[in-house]
């Protein structure tokens, strides 16, 4: 067992755990952040996807002595104190999940996403969400809120 010092939505929480768990089972088991899902286990649906330095990552394969020393963000830590992401909001508007198991990866890509091209084409949204699976196949319904959602940030409704 090691003392782990992790970032975590904006806070420095530490841990004492075996080096090589996987950051998942931390930010689950030891942190309370149920956000993060386990899924195949395998880095192939998405379902446990984290960001990390804004960029999407799949905490099932990721040792957390690897997280150290970045800044992660989880569902938990997406939105202000006391509004939604436009991400967030669009999901809803767009009424988006189905049995929800998939979704916490598909929100976390989709504002990683737009955090990186703010302006996606469709194209581009099908290829920027491509790597999270939907076994309840939204595909449509995730396409229609990742639009939304840039539309109500090009507005300047929401500026993240
Ligand atoms: S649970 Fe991590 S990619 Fe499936
Ligand atoms: S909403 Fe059921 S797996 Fe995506």
């Amino acid at each position: 067992m090691s003392q782990i010092t992790l970032r975590v939505n904006g806070e420095t929480r530490t841990v004492d755990v075996d080096p090589s768990t996987p950051l998942l089972y931390v930010l689950r088991n030891d942190l309370g952040l149920r956000g993060p899902r386990f899924g195949c286990g395998l880095s192939q649906c998405g379902t446990c996807t984290v960001l990390m330095n804004g960029n999407p990552v799949r905490s099932c394969s990721r040792p957390v002595s690897r997280a150290q020393g970045t800044e992660i963000t989880t569902l938990e830590g997406l939105s202000g104190d006391d509004e939604l992401h436009p991400v967030q909001q669009a999901w809803i508007d767009e009424q988006v999940p189905q049995c929800g198991y998939c979704q916490n990866g598909q929100i976390l890509a989709a504002a990683a996403l737009l955090a990186d091209n703010p302006g996606p084409t469709d194209d581009e949204i099908r290829e920027g969400m491509n790597r999270v699976l939907c076994r309840c196949m939204t595909y449509y319904r995730i396409q229609a809120a990742v639009r939304r959602a840039a539309e109500v940030m090009a507005d300047g409704e929401v500026e993240r």
